[in-house]
């Protein structure tokens, strides 16, 4: 069976493979626009992006974004958001919205989340008051919200954890997913994906992987990563997962946005990714170039008259020189917004440069350059 018969909302159209790694190139046809993969997705809260408007991200060419459930479940909440048609009429972004579950946010963030098979139970840090995040409950607020990609409710726990309690939340996860997806009312315009859990374990990640691809769902992510494990630990997981997806479907390896971790995972076989990286560095005044940081607020930058970088197709670049950014990088929060939309540029070129060497059949020569670029004395 195809994806389009089972999946009526997404189609993922492959169209071009790298003969020596596992890349490949798609067009990823959602409900709000067709998403040329590997895509990296920018990450907003409350509907909003912090440093940069859905407006200058259009203009930037980026297809789809991130939103978070919980934050908007609270605020506008469901009432508004069913009253103005869904959340894109609310912040009138005509693209393609993904939308994480919530639970992750609540774990990661908040200290006082617990787990248990209901659901995540933390305080709201608006008023203190206890709160329940079911599956049924994320579902019903993504449904509200109504993005084009919903992910599931997952019980995910550090990436170096040890013992039965990996194996546990990994269960738990299989199980939340049946609950998401008995819970999910469109599934005619709104695709839910599975998320991979098991830490480092490759038997356990490989066993979900099987129960996951059993409910043949839209897309499948890898979750649970990028919690400070050793690279080669981080990549052999990644490259494990891809192996046992299914070949035409989506996958999307979550919180990953360093530039190189793009550039690997893509040759691994990824192609979604998202993270708060590129925005959340720019707001400390450190924009990404092709060498790696530049971080602005160094003397060095004083007196230098050139842009971030010469070849780089934003409006800051084209406007501003880095001596102008370094004197207001301390004081001013416009400086935040300009390397904001410098480093989303960033992350957008790079994905754009690296979809066209693999039609080009050229990938392995793009690695090259690109770790000849971050890396000049070989390492
Ligand atoms: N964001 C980054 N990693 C994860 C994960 O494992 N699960 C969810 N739901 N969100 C994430
Ligand atoms: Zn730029």
């Amino acid at each position: 069976m195809t994806a389009q018969a089972t999946h009526p909302a997404l189609q993922f159209n492959i169209k071009a493979k790298c003969s020596t790694t596992k890349a490949r190139c798609a067009d990823l046809v959602l409900p709000h626009s067709v998403v040329e993969t590997p895509v990296f997705m920018p990450v907003g809260t409350q509907g909003t992006m912090k440093g940069i408007t859905f407006k200058q991200l259009e203009e930037l060419g980026c297809q789809i974004c991130l939103a978070n459930t919980y934050h908007l479940g609270h605020r506008p909440g469901p009432e508004l958001l069913e009253e103005v048609g869904g959340l894109h009429n609310f912040m009138k972004w005509p693209r393609s919205l993904l939308t994480d579950s919530g639970g992750f946010q609540m774990v990661s963030l908040l200290s006082l989340a617990e787990i248990t098979e209901v659901g995540v139970k933390f305080q709201s840090p608006h008023d203190g008051s206890s709160l329940m995040l079911t599956p049924e409950k994320s579902i019903e607020l993504q449904n509200t919200i109504g993005s084009d990609i919903m992910m599931q409710l997952d019980d995910v726990v550090h990436v170096l954890t040890t013992g039965p309690r990996v194996e546990e939340a990994m269960y738990r996860s299989i199980r939340w997913l049946d609950r998401c997806i008995s819970a999910h009312k469109n599934p005619t315009t709104q695709n839910l994906y599975a998320i991979i859990q098991g830490a480092l374990d490759l038997d356990l990640r490989t066993k979900c992987i099987d129960e996951m691809v059993k409910r043949d769902l839209p897309g499948y992510a890898i979750g649970g990563l990028s919690g400070g494990e050793e690279k080669d630990a981080f990549c052999k997981v990644v490259s494990h997962c891809t192996d046992l997806l299914p070949d035409g479907r989506p996958r999307y390896c979550m919180g990953v946005g360093y530039a190189v971790d793009l550039v690997v995972c893509v040759a691994l076989g990824v192609d979604q990714f998202d993270c708060v990286y590129p925005t959340r560095t720019a707001r400390f005044g450190t924009a990404l170039v092709k060498s790696g940081t530049m971080s602005l607020k160094q003397r060095v930058y004083e007196n230098d008259l050139r842009p971030i970088d010469e070849d780089c197709p934003c409006s800051t670049c084209k406007n501003y020189t880095r001596s102008y950014l370094h004197q207001i990088v301390t004081k001013e929060t416009v400086a935040c917004h300009l390397v904001t939309i410098h480093n989303i540029a960033y992350q957008l070129t790079l994905m754009k440069t690296l979809r066209e060497s693999i039609m080009e059949d050229r990938f392995p020569g793009f690695v090259r350059n690109f770790f000849a670029d971050m890396y000049p004395d070989g390492k």
